[in-house]
């Protein structure tokens, strides 16, 4: 025992004194393969700085690298675009509902069914920075009701415990986060107890290297390749490699009800849509709203010959976005909330696939290896979209929303899409429940003053009718409205 331990201190030694450096030599040669202008500063490192740059440089396959420093450089070229070919694509409009009743309410008794089954738990991708935000941490601790400063985490905890309420079902919560979120994700549901932690399933997405404008990597002080996460495409290959699509086949979970960290306004679990999904047969269908205007910063669906895609804002050609009907409506009018239905089959099958991936380019903060010094440039973000997978679905299919009742994301500090925006837009709906019941409330234009509001919580009510039932229900009324808070 002794002695076998013994060799061991003795072949560790000779590792790292004579082998690293050898070892070593050889990552470096193929790191400068890739970045030669880094060559002067690498010769300045010692063993150690070599050791962390050359181990957090394989994280990622020499063959990987090589075509992702490629699509960082294809990035540049004008791509040639199939633009020609996309139409408006077919989508079940708020109209609709009203011609084909019938087949409204018999979708909803379908997907009520389904929920009641437990066939249906929530996805959550959370793993982004929020930078647009200024805000210091997971954008899901954003504190985003109005009365009570309830965290966009509470708020779908207890719209999922509404469900429960409802339906008799616990939901299973799964939640994406990155690097950048997970822990303190992880602590502040510890803390909170926000929802059966026995249902919550936290997992990480990966990660890719970003690149300056002159295509090289991007590093940390240590130093170390500076790696951001993947983007919301990520999803796929972490599920699976977490382990947690298997999970899933034993929870008998066959519907993923997907949405983003920052929409207060989300549904989850829609009897309505899940049922025409289901009878669609569809492996992922989406929630979209009508663009308020040819500048607004949502992805559009496009019909690429028989394919549905999603374009982003940044993608598509201007001429398109503010193209017209003949009645003078955008073309190209629907726009992409992210709230999703996907089949878990289906999230396997992408599992498997490699998406493209896409370029942005972003302000970023890295370390100057040639200055020795942090700087902020424009830089070249690298990220896989989960929507890439769309024209590989069947039967994908559009649901037109009410934007007033579900959509009012939070992404930006100030002006659209904004804190400001989204309370003002949670006290508007609340005020019209309350005066589609024909109470008169209206505080919507007091909304930044914070002693005149209101707050709903889901628990009480989260949609219209239940809130309807709700109050009539209620034997005692409260007779103010000024910081009334119904749970
Ligand atoms: C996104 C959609 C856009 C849609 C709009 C609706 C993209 C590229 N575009 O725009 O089509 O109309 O929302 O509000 O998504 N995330 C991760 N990991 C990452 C990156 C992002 O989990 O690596 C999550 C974020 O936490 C967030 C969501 O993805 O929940 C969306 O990211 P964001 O950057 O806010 O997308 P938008 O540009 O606002």
């Amino acid at each position: 025992m002794y002695i076998g331990n013994g060799i061991q201190i003795v072949l560790r030694f000779f590792r790292l004194k004579f082998s690293d450096p050898r070892v070593y030599a050889s990552r470096v040669r193929e790191f400068l393969q890739l970045f030669p202008e880094l060559r002067t500063w690498t010769q300045t490192l010692d063993l150690e700085q070599t050791r962390r740059l050359c181990q957090s440089f394989r994280k990622i396959p020499f063959r990987e690298w090589r075509a992702l420093k490629t699509v960082s450089q294809k990035a540049f070229k004008k791509r040639s675009s199939s633009v020609k070919r996309w139409t408006q694509p077919a989508c079940f409009t708020l109209e609709d509902r009203q011609v084909q009743s019938a087949l409204w309410q018999q979708a909803e008794s379908r997907g009520m069914q389904h929920l009641r089954q437990g066939k249906v738990a929530a996805l959550t991708v959370a793993g982004g920075l929020g930078t647009r935000l200024d805000f210091p941490g997971p954008k899901g601790l954003v504190p985003v009701t109005p009365l009570k400063r309830k965290t966009l985490f509470q708020v779908f905890a207890e719209k999922l415990k509404a469900i429960e309420k409802l339906h008799g079902i616990r939901m299973h919560w799964f939640i994406m986060t990155s690097a950048d979120t997970h822990e303190a994700t992880q602590e502040a549901f510890q803390s909170n107890h926000w929802y059966d932690s026995k249902y919550v399933h936290l997992f990480q997405q990966g990660a890719l290297p970003a690149f300056t404008m002159d295509g090289t990597c991007l590093l940390t002080h240590e130093p170390s390749i500076h790696y951001y996460p993947d983007g919301h495409g990520g999803v796929f290959k972490a599920l699976a490699s977490t382990g947690y699509l298997d999970k899933m086949l034993t929870y008998g979970i066959e519907t993923l009800s997907y949405f983003q960290v920052d929409n207060p306004l989300v549904c989850i679990g829609n009897c309505n849509f899940l049922g025409l999904h289901l009878n669609g047969m569809s492996d992922f269908s989406t929630k979209v709203v009508a663009k308020t205007s040819a500048d607004e910063k949502v992805g559009v669906f496009v019909n690429q010959g028989n394919v549905l895609r999603l374009v982003e804002y940044n993608e598509i050609p201007e001429y398109l976005s503010v193209k017209k009907t003949k009645e003078g409506q955008l073309y190209f009018k629907w726009g992409n909330t992210a709230m999703h239905l996907i089949q878990r089959s289906f999230l396997e099958a992408m599992a498997k696939k490699n998406l493209p991936i896409h370029v942005t380019h972003k302000p970023m903060q890295h370390w100057h290896p040639l200055l020795q010094n942090n700087c902020s440039a424009s830089c070249q973000k690298l990220e896989y979209f989960i929507f890439d997978a769309l024209p590989l679905a069947k039967n994908p299919l559009l649901l037109e929303i009410d934007r007033k009742e579900e959509f009012s994301p939070v992404k930006n500090a100030h002006g659209q899409d904004s804190l400001d925006t989204c309370m003002r837009d949670q006290i508007s709906r609340w005020n019209r429940w309350f005066s589609n019941c024909g109470l008169n409330v209206d505080l919507g234009n007091k909304a930044s003053d914070n002693t005149h509001r209101l707050e709903i919580s889901p628990l009480f009510a989260d949609d219209y009718v239940s809130f309807k039932n709700m109050w009539h229900a209620l034997v005692i009324k409260p007779n103010y409205f000024e910081n009334l808070y119904l749970e």
